[in-house]
């Protein structure tokens, strides 16, 4: 069974409860998801293998390490691109790949709609991140993607799950650690998260319908 790690860092918490809250507006939605991801990501990063090397420093030599292997980052589009645009801040010479997946309102069933997955993967480790994890069906889909073009050391990161989101991802991909900010208690009648934050996406670029 795969790793599942909810954040208990203060400053997570306390973010999270900011995006969460209704009155959040999107631009400071975008930027405490950007906070939220970075902190997550530290985390998530914990087991990173770091090489050797001599760095000098204006008064001797030091023995010092750098990231070692090379790091992919796959946002699901779209509510996962704030992520993945925080992340390669802390880690410019990641790869970025997107993935375009949206469920579907009526069957909730995860429609690909953009995948630019080309020639051979070259990524040592890739962190999936979307916010929302509610049926599962999405980020199962994806990760199936990543699989099927070579890779098999993967993480996801999300924001907030539903129980059964967590259940259906651990079923699919026992391989993949997850790790979140919250679980939250359930599903609503139209497979929203609850008590949650609403709709990621419609949060983040002020398009939430009225
Ligand atoms: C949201 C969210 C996930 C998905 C989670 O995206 O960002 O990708 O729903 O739901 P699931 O676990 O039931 O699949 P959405 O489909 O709303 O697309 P958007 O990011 O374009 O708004
Ligand atoms: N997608 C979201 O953005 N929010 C939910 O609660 C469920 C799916």
């Amino acid at each position: 069974m795969s790793t599942l790690s909810i954040s208990s860092h203060p400053l997570i918490q306390h973010h999270l409860t900011r995006l969460r809250d209704v009155r959040t507006q999107p631009a400071e939605f975008r930027l405490l998801v950007r906070q939220l991801a970075q902190l997550l990501f530290a985390e998530a990063a914990h087991d990173l293998r770091l090489r050797p090397e001599t760095v000098q420093t204006p008064l001797a030599d030091c023995a010092a390490q750098r990231l070692g292997e090379t790091i992919g980052l796959v946002p699901i589009l779209r509510a996962g691109l704030g992520m993945a645009e925080a992340i390669l801040e802390l880690v410019p010479e990641a790869q970025v790949w997107h993935l375009g997946l949206y469920r579907d309102h009526k069957t909730l069933q995860p429609i690909t709609y953009y995948n630019k997955l080309t020639g051979q993967a070259t990524i040592d480790v890739c962190f999936v991140v979307d916010p929302m994890l509610a049926t599962g069906g999405s980020a199962t889909a994806a990760l199936a993607i990543l699989k099927e073009w070579g890779l098999t050391r993967l993480k996801y990161l999300g924001l907030i799950a539903a129980p059964e989101g967590v259940r259906a991802l651990q079923a699919a991909h026992p391989d993949v650690a997850i790790h979140l900010a919250a679980l939250d208690t359930h599903l609503n009648e139209h497979s929203y998260i609850v008590p949650g934050l609403g709709d990621a996406g419609d949060r983040q670029f002020g398009t939430q319908a009225i």
